[in-house]
């Protein structure tokens, strides 16, 4: 593989990042992953202006403009000769002697790493996943998209313990997000329900797509907390996630969801979210 390090694209074994780097110490990081599909970036401008954000809500700057880094993406997807699969990116605030407060003048550091692997036909859209619920232990911006993923990570493996394919995380009682993924239900009378967006979860370019595909389509889209009883009594849940697209969920703290197979809703949503990747 061929890894892109501020400034240059070298095969992964060769590339070096500082042990200095904030992102190393602090998890002083930003990361955006985009998919690929048919060899094109899926919704990569959206992406690219949450990477500015999170940049801009952690006053850490970008090393050069968002046009000069899908410059650099897609000369990624070029050397890597990737049809299918993702695009990882990561902004640090670069390397400084070890100290809290944030160096004056360090300079971002800009990796990026492609992963080929199949985001169409796979057994989690064909089957649906099971996910567990886990208390949401993250802290409060997680809105920014930082790397300091290890509770999520520590929920992923709860439930990967737990038997299951993933974690719903519970904040005060409501459903906050996927270890990974924004989480949505669809109750017995048709609406879907998903979280509102503040600083309590991630806000998922898939899920604004999806959910407006999901009005076009007709479907009522109501923004408010639910609770684990109320995916529990759900006629359908799944998630929505730039790797995941949108995966039907169909158990549910160990019991089916209805029968235990993908809903309606999260089926069509799938088409038309792929119509709107190509
Ligand atoms: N995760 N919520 C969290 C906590 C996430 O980490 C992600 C994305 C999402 C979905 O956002 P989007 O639709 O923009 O991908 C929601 C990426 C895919 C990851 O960490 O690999």
């Amino acid at each position: 593989r061929i890894v892109y390090v501020n400034g240059e694209f070298l095969p992964e074994d060769e590339a070096k990042i500082s042990v200095f780097d904030r992102g190393f110490l602090f998890a002083d990081a930003i990361y955006e992953v985009s998919t690929v599909l048919q060899g094109k970036l899926v919704d990569n401008a959206a992406h690219l202006a949450r990477l500015q954000r999170s940049v801009d809500a952690l006053n850490m700057g970008l090393p050069c403009s968002l046009e000069e880094i899908e410059a650099i993406q897609l000369e990624m997807l070029k050397r890597n000769d990737i049809n299918e699969g993702g695009l990882y990116l990561q902004v640090t605030r670069g390397a400084a002697d070890r100290d809290f407060a944030f160096p004056k003048d360090s300079k971002p550091s800009l990796v990026m790493f492609t992963q080929s692997r199949p985001v169409i036909d796979t057994a989690a859209a064909q089957n649906g996943i099971s996910v567990v619920t886990t208390p949401d232990i993250r802290w409060q911006r997680r809105d920014i998209k930082t790397v300091g993923l290890l509770p999520a990570s520590m929920a992923k493996q709860t439930a990967l313990d737990a038997g299951a394919n993933d974690a719903w995380l519970v904040e005060d009682g409501f459903i906050t997000e996927g270890t990974s993924n924004n989480a949505h239900i669809v109750t017995k009378d048709g609406v879907l329900l998903t979280r509102a967006l503040s600083n309590k979860i991630l806000h998922g370019i898939t899920r604004k797509a999806v959910l407006a595909l999901a009005e076009e389509t007709g479907i009522t889209v109501e923004e408010r907390s639910f609770t684990p009883d109320e995916v529990s009594n759900a006629a359908e849940a799944f998630i929505t996630s730039a790797s995941m697209f949108v995966t039907p969920v169909v158990t549910f703290n160990g019991e089916p969801i209805v029968d235990g197979k993908p809903g309606k809703v999260a089926k069509r949503l799938r088409e038309l979210y792929i119509a709107f990747a190509l």
